[in-house]
């Protein structure tokens, strides 16, 4: 970690460090965003971000538009502005089968009167296309396509992406330096790697918040935010693919003559662009590189629904125009959707690490884009009665994104069969351990009330500790957790550290040889030595996710604290802890058997824990003092303009009676004082159920403590 130092550096010897650090902040960008190749741990790299930071908050007149500091910390906006794009965002038109490329490529021939073509070929990324404007090479304006000719401006949201350049550097291919044009605009697809999607999910969920059907979805979502916070926290990649609006008559070098040469010139100037880009001639060469990157399609990190091909030269280009919306030099060759038709076997119910009851159709095998599928999640309840998918009924399989499997719908032809299957029965009872199944009002999820003594939730939670982003215990997968389970070897997580003494029952288990078994206790062994992070996560608690854990760690140090201090009030201090999960916290270290498996844990653990637990959580002086006030632990947030004081008379208002102002609306915000014409916050306020109090309601209250004290 990186810390102050007491005296700031003087102005000028500030500014050649801030220089620095912001190339060494874009060079570690450019290798972990373009390359893959991060250098840095992300500790490190924060110091770097933390060093930064704190020499602009020094020195104010250091920070520049292009710092790497401001990707993050933007005001949320109230609305999205209209953008007129100077040079309209047009589509591409498709093509489907080989009979149709062939024409393309003819049309394309017999229009420029030439014998062969060469095109410049790439990947058509399933994300959604944005439109980046620089000026003197400085990020300043990013927006969507909308309908072309409008699009909105997502700036904010689009600086916290951290693969885009704030600022360009000029080079030129021979590796000398150039000029940029004065005014340009890149284009191209920002999208989410389909592992991050599936982590963001699985945050999402764990924080009860909105999951989405693909990384297409999550991507535009995010830039949907007003909140750009929100945004920097989506992990989103951009691709360029193309030049719009550019001004390239003060420029010193040579400007591109061909679309792969404008992609290399991107590339240099530190735009991510696919490597999967090639140039090719004729309709042959089309096809094999179609083909080529169909047979890629499910190794990509990043979801694709075609290829895209283009006229290399751009004088050729220009020479074959427009028909209408799409240019006559670029075609999409779309790939055939990843969905697939089977029959359902049966509906069963999986019982998950917190008893949520999942219906799962298993399905005759099937390929799914390049995958054999033989189940596909229901999702939940309502979704088996509303698509209302039975045993026996012919239904279309999705791989949305390679997330698991869904099922899409039912074909009609099933829905009309007259010995049509009994309709889908909700569950009552835990398939694995009888206990009730309740589903709370307004939770889409129904779950076994059967806790620990669930042998399905106990199996999946004894996976959940072994996993790797959890205790990372090598070798201990489902498989054998079963074996163990059935052969009474383990019931607790705890019972994993004494299989040491149960050698020869090991041995006795399937597939497990001396080698096998002398690998999973060296994987046990090691991993009683894992950070305290990892271990809160490991334990499953309900909304604690991978961050959250590590953040708990980070706040309390030691795992005694987090049980000792860890009240629902002082948890909530922690980055990201609401209410929800604070409680969830509480109560799970308050149950006798958790208590009992975390001793019982303890005693064979030797947990890495943090050194020092951070101050914030720490109450001050000041802040007990406050403790008894009538704001005390509430946060505020203002918003339009109030007619009977300012702003920061209102502020000091509300810290005089112990709460805390906040510039944007979360989930924590308890009060939204809304003076006239309040935009968004006041509308967020609402859509999250916070509290709103008009000016008077707020004087009044105000006034109603100053009479009682
Ligand atoms: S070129 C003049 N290249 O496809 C057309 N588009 O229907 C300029 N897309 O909305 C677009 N990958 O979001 C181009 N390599 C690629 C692309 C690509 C995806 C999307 C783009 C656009 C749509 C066109």
């Amino acid at each position: 970690m990186w810390s102050a130092p007491t005296v700031a550096p003087e102005l000028a010897i500030a500014k050649k460090r801030v220089e620095s650090l912001r190339q060494d902040i874009a060079y570690h960008d450019r290798l972990y965003y373009q390359k893959d190749a991060p250098e840095l741990s992300d500790a490190d790299y924060d110091a770097l971000i933390h060093e930064l930071r704190w020499l602009e908050e020094q020195h104010p007149t250091l920070v520049t538009l292009d710092s790497p500091t401001q990707r993050v910390g933007g005001q949320p906006i109230a609305g999205f502005k209209p953008v007129q794009h100077k040079l309209p965002m047009l589509s591409l038109n498709n093509l489907f089968s080989p009979e149709d490329l062939i024409q393309f490529d003819r049309r394309v021939r017999e229009g420029l009167a030439v014998d062969e073509v060469e095109y410049a070929v790439e990947p058509k990324f399933d994300g959604l296309a944005i439109s980046l404007v620089y000026e003197q090479g400085v990020f300043v304006q990013a927006a969507t396509r909308g309908d072309g000719a409008t699009g909105e401006n997502i700036t904010h949201n689009i600086k916290t992406v951290r693969d885009i350049p704030l600022r360009v550097a000029a080079t030129e291919a021979d590796g000398s330096e150039s000029s940029i044009p004065d005014y340009f605009e890149v284009r191209g697809e920002l999208l989410m790697y389909r592992q991050d999607f599936l982590k963001l999910n699985e945050q999402q969920a764990e924080r009860g918040e909105k999951v989405f059907a693909n990384p297409r979805n999550a991507a535009a979502g995010s830039v949907r935010q007003l909140d750009p916070m929100i945004a920097a926290r989506r992990p989103l990649r951009f691709f360029a693919y193309a030049l719009g609006a550019c001004d390239w008559s003060d420029y010193s070098g040579k400007p591109p003559a061909t679309h792969s040469a404008l992609l290399n010139q991107l590339k240099r100037w530190g735009f991510p662009v696919s490597d999967l880009r090639d140039t090719v001639k004729g309709a042959e060469g089309l096809t094999a590189f179609y083909e080529r990157v169909y047979r890629q399609r499910s190794q990509l990190p990043f979801d694709i629904d075609g290829v895209v091909y283009k006229v290399n030269r751009f004088d050729e280009q220009q020479r074959l125009g427009f028909v209408s919306r799409a240019p006559r030099f670029a075609i999409a060759h779309k790939y055939p959707p990843e969905e697939a038709i089977t029959e359902v076997l049966n509906i069963e119910v999986q019982v998950g690490r917190t008893g949520a009851i999942t219906p799962v159709a298993r399905l005759a095998p099937v390929n799914v884009g390049g995958v054999v599928v033989t189940n596909a999640t229901l999702h939940n309840e309502d979704e088996v009665l509303r698509k209302d998918v039975r045993a026996r009924d012919m239904v279309v399989v999705r791989r949305a994104g390679d997330v698991i499997p869904e099922v899409a719908r039912v074909l009609p032809e099933s829905l009309l069969r007259p010995d049509r299957s009994a309709p889908f029965q909700l569950v009552k009872e835990c398939p694995a351990c009888g206990s009730p199944v309740v589903r709370l009002e307004g939770e889409a999820i129904a779950r076994c009330t059967g806790g620990v003594i669930c042998p399905a939730q106990r199996k999946q939670a004894l996976s959940h500790f072994a996993s790797r982003r959890a205790m990372n215990i090598d070798g201990l997968g489902e498989k054998i957790i079963d074996q163990l389970l059935e052969a009474d070897m383990i019931h607790t997580a705890a019972d994993i550290y004494t299989l040491k003494h149960k050698r020869d029952q090991l041995l006795h288990l399937e597939r497990m040889a001396e080698k096998s078994v002398d690998n999973l206790l060296t994987a046990i062994e090691e991993s009683r030595h894992r950070s305290l992070g990892r271990f809160i996560f490991a334990l499953g608690i309900r909304h604690v996710g991978e961050a959250t854990a590590k953040q708990l760690a980070h706040s309390f140090g030691t795992l005694e604290s987090l049980q000792n201090e860890g009240s629902v009030e002082v948890l909530q201090r922690v980055s990201d802890v609401g209410p929800v999960m604070a409680q969830a916290l509480v109560d799970f270290f308050q149950r006798s058997e958790n208590q009992k498996l975390l001793k019982e844990l303890t005693a064979h653990l030797c947990l890495e824990e943090s050194a020092a637990k951070v101050p914030a959580l720490e109450i001050d002086a000041n802040e007990a003092a406050s403790a008894h006030l009538p704001f005390y632990g509430w946060t505020f947030v203002l918003t339009g303009s109030l007619s009977q004081l300012t702003r920061d008379e209102a502020k000091a208002l509300i810290e005089h009676a112990g709460g805390k102002v906040a510039g944007s609306v979360s989930k924590k915000t308890r009060v939204v004082v809304a003076g006239d014409e309040a935009g968004s916050k006041l509308d967020k306020a609402q859509s999250l159920g916070v509290e709103v109090w008009d000016e008077t309601q707020f004087l009044e209250k105000i006034k109603a403590i100053d009479n009682n004290q």
